[in-house]
């Protein structure tokens, strides 16, 4: 498959068109950015490993029922995805708390919940992606009832399997956030991307972060914690 033109290019990702209308190629940057885009940097390799690990999970969740967008890894860093319409919310699922959650409720990191909570924000860089509920996001029009519901079930069944996926690894998913597209026929599937990017993952063990807050709050060892993640990933798949 060839990529044709350019047709978007994100913060860590640039979408290309191909020769089918229904396929695009999805070329992973090591760019990393945090706070809307307020702190930018590069994270050697990133790329290479975020494209093989999203791919890794999303076959292993279509095996267990979740459709998506992927279709075929084309090298490192390319992968051809069924070419989606993204539904703009960000779905967040967290089993424990940290980030966004602990500053916004005024909590310390680190409590586990009894269940996994779930929240939407509105995909909007120039607003700063704010939080919206479902109602706000009926009467925007962001997605219909069906839409949501559908969503939340995929969400929920992710973070099952994630969470498990990971525990076999030593790794607790702390949260996540995830992405969904409408295909032509209007049914929905998982797009963009899953790695430490876009997760928290603490070593069970120790509780060493191994995901991007390493970036976020210049920990160091960003590298090497893809690495080691990646490297367990392989072991456990
Ligand atoms: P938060 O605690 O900052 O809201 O982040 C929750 C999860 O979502 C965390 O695993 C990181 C991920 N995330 C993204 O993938 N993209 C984003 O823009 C933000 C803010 C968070």
């Amino acid at each position: 498959m060839i990529r044709k033109e350019q047709i978007y290019e994100g913060k860590a990702k640039k979408v290309y068109s191909t020769d089918d209308p229904e396929l695009l190629i999805v070329s992973y940057k090591d760019d990393a950015t945090a706070f809307n885009g307020l702190k930018k940097g590069t994270i050697a390799g990133k790329g290479v490993i975020n494209n093989k690990m999203s791919n890794l999970m999303m076959q292993y969740l279509e095996k267990k029922g979740v459709p998506t967008h992927f279709v075929e890894e084309l090298s490192d860093r390319d992968t051809l995805v069924k070419k989606v319409s993204i539904v703009p919310l960000e779905v967040i699922v967290r089993n424990i708390s940290a980030g966004s959650f602990s500053q916004r409720y005024g909590v310390d990191e680190g409590i586990v919940f009894d269940e996994p909570t779930i929240e939407f924000s509105y995909k909007n860089d120039e607003l700063g992606d704010p939080l919206i509920n479902e109602y706000h996001a009926k009467a925007l029009k962001i997605a219909t009832e069906k839409e949501i519901e559908t969503i939340k079930k995929y969400a929920f069944k992710i973070n099952d399997e994630l969470k498990n996926f990971w525990k076999g690894c030593g790794i607790t998913l702390v949260d996540f956030k995830l992405e969904f597209g409408k295909l032509s026929d209007g049914s929905i599937v998982l797009a963009d991307e899953i790695s430490p990017d876009t997760s928290r993952l603490w070593d069970s063990e120790t509780g060493m972060k191994l995901d991007k807050d390493r970036f976020r709050r210049d920990l160091g060892g960003v590298k090497e914690a893809y690495g080691e993640v990646m490297k367990r990933l392989l072991e456990n798949i």
